[in-house]
């Protein structure tokens, strides 16, 4: 069929299995350009299948030589059904894994169940015997608890106060004024529920419980920060003490580990457009705004060149593992720079539907939305009539 973009809200409904497979090819073909990582060789990524989370198999496995077994839920696909983005990247990934003799397979399902947990337990004891490093990479909006049964929703609002700003519809160019209203307390407690650490927990208890960790074994999280203009609405908001939460989760972590000499880390990744993040009010302006002050000073970075940076730079150096004053890896630090937040900052003040597309990347922010779902991807023949049933090779 021919695959074409459509959009509904903050969603793209199609995926183009072509442009999800040169993704990934890009992805592959940056990390191979970077030299060899003296890192991991049997990783397990939960959340593989996109942003973060992929962009970490792809650096374990194309920078660090590593056997990797991915987790996540995506809709797959069948004759006249295409699937949902990660399912194409997935394929994509472990097509290119398998023709370079990378040991690759997936679990498609409910990270956050027992039974996703109990499969994965079972497919590393059969296969590979003991993990070096777990990548925690969920981006969810709920999570069913598995000792309770009952279904938690996570919520993007802010604690205490409305907050009025402003902020862009990304399709249309519009800037406008938002007004969020506080949350309730029960709404904090959901999020932390689904977007905190107990289930980060839950996975390293059992794996082990079960002997599956590697002596020295690594595990880390991916938490943010970002600026004082999003606070309201992110690290002093719902989602902020949910990642409070991951944050103190990975020192309890790092306790149960000690014993096998292991270590729990998170590390605080720069703002970038995922299917996670530009559903979040208020981001993709300040994204919008960030990509154009960064890309001017050449330290535009997507989610892997953050993460190939990351294992090169910080996780597997051969020397101590660098973090700030709370314990945290910080690869947003060139996000963070304060001389990019004052242009940022600035920029922000004169921001209008009128001048965004030139002070801001609005363009930018644009093309990697739609480079999400394999769209406006550079060498791929749209007008290709092009199969949308694509297996997993690995898939269990
Ligand atoms: P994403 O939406 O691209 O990836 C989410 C992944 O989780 C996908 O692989 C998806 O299949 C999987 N997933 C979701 N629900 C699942 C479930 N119930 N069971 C199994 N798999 C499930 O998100 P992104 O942006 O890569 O986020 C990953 C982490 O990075 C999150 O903790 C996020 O807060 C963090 N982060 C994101 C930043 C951003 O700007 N996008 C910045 C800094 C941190
Ligand atoms: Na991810």
């Amino acid at each position: 069929m021919i695959i074409e973009p459509r959009m509904r809200g903050f969603i793209c409904l199609t995926a183009h299995p072509v442009g999800c497979e040169q993704n990934v090819i890009n992805q592959i073909n940056y990390v191979k350009s970077k030299g060899k990582i003296d890192g991991p060789k049997r990783v397990l990524v939960i959340g593989a299948s996109t942003g973060f989370g992929l962009a970490s198999r792809i650096t374990s496995a194309f920078g660090s030589d590593a056997a990797t077994i991915g987790i996540f839920f995506e809709k797959p696909s069948a004759p006249g059904k295409l699937a949902t983005p990660g399912w194409y990247n997935t394929a994509a990934f472990e097509k290119q894994a398998q023709e370079a003799g990378l040991y690759a397979k997936s679990i498609n399902g409910d990270a956050f169940s027992n039974e996703v947990k109990e499969k994965t337990l079972a497919l590393i004891k059969e296969d590979l015997g003991q993990i070096d490093l777990v990548v925690y990479s969920l981006a969810s909006p709920v999570r069913t608890d598995p000792t309770t049964g009952i279904t938690h929703r996570s919520v993007l609002k802010p604690i205490g106060a409305p907050f009025k700003n402003k902020t862009v519809d990304f399709h249309s160019g519009k800037v406008t004024e938002i007004s969020i209203d506080p949350c309730t307390e029960e709404d904090i407690q959901n999020t932390i529920k689904v977007m905190g650490g107990e289930d980060w927990e839950m996975w390293i208890d059992g794996l082990k419980a079960a002997n599956l960790l590697a002596p020295n074994a690594l595990t880390i999280a991916y938490s943010y920060i970002g600026p004082e203009l999003t606070e309201p609405v992110y690290r002093k908001g719902t989602i902020g003490r949910a990642k409070d939460h991951l944050e103190s989760t990975a020192f309890t972590i790092a306790d149960k580990l000690s014993d096998i000499g292991g270590n729990a880390y998170v590390s605080v990744n720069k703002a970038l457009v995922t299917q996670a993040s530009s559903a979040i009010p208020v981001i993709p302006l300040y994204i919008s705004l960030l990509y154009k002050v960064m890309k001017a000073e050449g330290i535009h970075e997507g989610c892997i060149e953050q993460i190939q940076r990351l294992y090169s730079e910080r996780l597997y150096t051969g020397g101590n593992v660098p973090v700030d004053e709370k314990g945290r890896i910080r690869i947003d630090d060139w996000e963070m720079r304060a001389d990019v937040q004052a242009k940022v900052a600035a920029l922000w003040e004169e921001a209008t539907t009128e001048n965004l597309p030139s002070i801001g990347d609005l363009e930018g922010y644009s093309n990697d939305f739609y480079n999400l779902f394999g769209f406006k991807v550079g060498g791929v023949d749209y007008t290709a009539d092009t199969n949308e049933v694509v297996e997993i090779p690995g898939l269990q």
